[in-house]
């Protein structure tokens, strides 16, 4: 009884969160090849389409990797990853935003710095954020330590390189990754007396007490446990 109670909560909360999900999909492309898979997010989801535009353009001779001289590269690699190169703030309402696509090139095995910028201007806090990658050939792996360890106050769900992915294989993954986070977004706001305590796929817990790290929802908040 108490556990088909659990689960008609779960749903409720599920079904009546659904209406709020706002979803961004926003992405930094030099040559438009994330462009063309952030475009197709947003249609998925309904999300909001927005680029990440730098301040000061990359030149042409960017696209020359491994030379030293490049701003790319100096930026990335001289310099430990700390440059945040300026970009144009122009989001409007971004505390709106439930879930955040976030799109890039991987430069030199990272997260072009500009992203780190976006993330320094928005915070997103508390918000769900996924990064997609496109690239010549390396992996996201980086990019799934980088971030995360930056920025511990979002909700991270692992990222995906999206390369030569069929539109139904990025549909299912769009898909699962909306089911997954719809039933946590702004639980406390819909559910403000929920008690007990729940993992995020759903699961009771006795207690709140020495849980190992990660994100809960307690007493119908979500919450980090570092
Ligand atoms: C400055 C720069 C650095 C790059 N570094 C890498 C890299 O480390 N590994 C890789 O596989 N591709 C690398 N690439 C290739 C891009 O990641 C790839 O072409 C990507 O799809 C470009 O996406 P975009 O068109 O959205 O900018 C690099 C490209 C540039 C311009």
């Amino acid at each position: 009884m108490k556990k088909s109670l659990s689960l008609i909560f779960l749903l409720a909360v599920a079904i009546s969160a659904t209406a709020q999900q706002k979803v961004l999909v926003a992405y930094f492309s030099f040559t438009n090849n994330t462009k063309a898979y952030a475009e197709k997010i947003a249609t998925m989801t309904g999300g909001d389409l927005y680029e990440i535009v730098p301040q000061v353009a990359y030149g042409d001779e960017n696209n020359k990797y491994y030379d030293e001289s490049t701003r790319a590269y100096q930026e990335q690699r001289n310099t430990g990853g700390e440059q945040r190169p300026e970009i144009f703030a122009t989001l409007t309402n971004a505390e709106q935003y439930n879930i955040i696509f976030l799109g890039s090139p991987i430069w030199y095995g990272k997260s072009p710095r500009v992203i780190l910028t976006f993330l320094d201007t928005y915070g997103f806090a508390g918000k769900t954020v996924v990064p997609f990658v496109t690239s010549a050939s390396t992996g996201i792996s980086q990019v799934n330590e980088e971030l995360p360890s930056a920025y511990p106050c979002i909700h991270w769900i692992e990222g995906k390189r999206l390369n030569g992915m069929s539109d139904s294989d990025l549909q299912t993954w769009v898909q699962g990754i909306m089911q997954t986070t719809t039933a946590l977004q702004d639980v406390s706001a819909e559910t403000p007396t929920a008690k007990g305590v729940y993992t995020l796929s759903g699961l009771p817990l006795s207690s709140a007490d020495n849980l190992p790290a990660g994100v809960y929802l307690i007493n119908g908040q979500k919450q980090i446990i570092k």
